[in-house]
C-alpha cells in the first residue's frame, strides 16, 4: 500500500523542480508508467481488504488525476518556455547589411548588356522578335529564295506547323519592324537564334543583335562609323576593323567585318587561323527588294542592316576559347565573371 498523501507530496515537489521536458517525462514514467507508482497501486486495489478497498481506491484515483493535471501544466509551461527561448535566440537583426556578393550575371548576359547600352547610347532603341518565327519573315520577305542553301533542312529547325520554324537569324526582326513602323528606324534586336550546328564553335543555340537603320540618307559611310564606333567602345580599344566585301540575299551591297585578332595583334595565332583577322559580324545596304516587300518608298528611303554574334564577342572580349562554356554552367567558369 502506498501513502497517497505522502506520495503527492513527493510528486508535487518532483514536477515543481523539473527544469525540461526530458525530466518531465522521466517523472511521468515513474508515477504513470507501465511499472509506474500509481499504475501498481492501481493494479494492487484488489489485494486491499474488503473494508479499505473503496476509500484507497478513490484516494488513488485522484491522485492519479492530480499528477496528471501537474504534469501537463508543467508540460506547456516548459513548452511556452522553450519557444520563447528560442525566439530570443534565432532573432533577425534587420540592420545587418546584406552580403554583397548574392550572384552574379552570366558572361552572356554581361556582354549582352554591354552591347545594348552601347547602341542605346547612340540613339539606336531595342526591338525584341519570337524565337518561332514564320519562314515568310525569316527567308522569303528577306529576299531569300526558295532554291536558297540558307533554308536547306542541314541548317533550319523546321517546325511540325507548316509555314513556322526556329528562326536561323535575327533578321526577320527588320521586318517585323519595317511593318510596324515608319522610318527613320534605327533600331537593335537582340535574341535567340537556331541552327543545325555543333561544335566548338557552333551551338545549335546562340545569340545576335540585328541592327537597322532606315531613314532618308543612310549610307555605308554611317553604317561603317556606327560598326567602328561599336567596336572600338565594345573593345574598349582602337582595334583595327576592316569590311570586306561579302554577299547576303538582304543587302546590297554586303560585306563582313573583321577585327585585328586580339589573341596576337596580327601577327598569325591558333584563333585566326593565321590571318590576323577575325570575323564579327554580317552588314550591308539593305536590299531595295526587301525595303519593298515591307512597303517602304526607295525613292525616298534606304537604309543600312548589321548582324553579330554575341558569343563570339564575348569569347573574344573575355578569351574564351569554347563556345560550351556558356552552357555548362560549370561553377568553377563562372566564378570568374565576378
Ligand atoms: N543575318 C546574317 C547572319 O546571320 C547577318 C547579317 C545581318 C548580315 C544583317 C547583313 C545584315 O549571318
Amino acid at each position: 500500500m502506498l501513502d497517497p498523501i505522502q506520495v503527492r507530496k513527493r510528486a508535487e515537489e518532483e514536477i515543481k523542480r523539473a527544469d525540461n521536458l526530458q525530466r518531465l517525462f522521466e517523472i511521468k514514467a515513474k508515477y504513470l508508467g507501465k511499472e509506474g507508482l500509481i499504475t501498481l497501486a492501481l493494479k494492487g486495489i484488489k489485494d486491499i481488504p474488503q473494508e479499505n478497498r473503496k476509500e484507497y481506491g478513490s484516494q488513488i484515483n485522484t491522485l492519479k488525476e492530480v499528477i496528471e493535471n501537474l504534469l501537463r501544466e508543467k508540460e506547456s509551461e516548459l513548452k511556452e518556455r522553450e519557444i520563447s527561448r528560442k525566439l530570443s535566440q534565432d532573432w533577425v537583426d534587420m540592420s545587418i547589411p546584406l552580403e554583397p556578393l548574392v550572384g552574379t550575371l552570366h558572361p552572356l548576359t554581361q556582354t549582352l548588356s554591354k552591347i545594348k547600352e552601347i547602341f542605346v547610347s547612340m540613339g539606336f532603341s531595342i526591338f525584341e522578335g519570337p524565337e518561332i518565327e514564320l519562314e515568310a519573315y525569316n527567308f522569303d520577305l528577306l529576299n531569300i529564295p526558295k532554291e536558297h542553301p540558307a533554308r536547306d533542312m542541314q541548317d533550319t529547325f523546321y517546325l511540325n506547323m507548316d509555314g513556322y520554324l526556329l528562326r536561323t537569324h535575327t533578321s526577320p526582326a527588320q521586318i517585323r519592324v519595317m511593318l510596324s513602323q515608319k522610318p527613320p528606324i534605327q533600331v537593335i534586336a537582340p535574341g535567340k537564334v537556331y541552327r543545325r550546328d555543333d561544335d566548338p564553335t557552333h551551338s545549335p543555340m546562340f545569340h545576335q543583335v540585328e541592327g537597322l537603320v532606315v531613314n532618308e540618307y543612310a549610307n555605308f559611310r554611317h553604317m561603317k562609323y556606327t560598326i567602328e564606333t561599336f567596336l572600338r567602345t565594345f573593345f574598349e580599344k582602337e582595334v583595327p576593323v576592316r569590311f570586306r566585301a561579302s554577299y547576303f540575299p538582304f543587302t546590297e551591297p554586303s560585306a563582313e567585318v573583321d577585327i585585328g585578332c586580339i589573341i596576337c595583334h596580327g601577327m598569325g595565332c591558333r584563333v585566326c587561323k593565321g590571318s590576323g583577322w577575325l570575323e564579327v559580324m554580317g552588314c550591308g545596304m539593305v536590299h531595295p527588294s526587301v525595303l519593298e516587300n515591307c512597303q517602304i518608298d526607295t525613292d525616298i528611303y534606304q537604309g543600312f542592316a548589321f548582324g553579330m554574334g554575341v558569343e563570339r564577342l564575348s569569347m573574344l572580349y573575355f578569351g574564351i576559347d569554347n563556345i560550351r562554356l556558356f552552357y555548362e554552367n560549370d561553377l568553377r567558369f563562372l566564378r570568374q565573371f565576378l
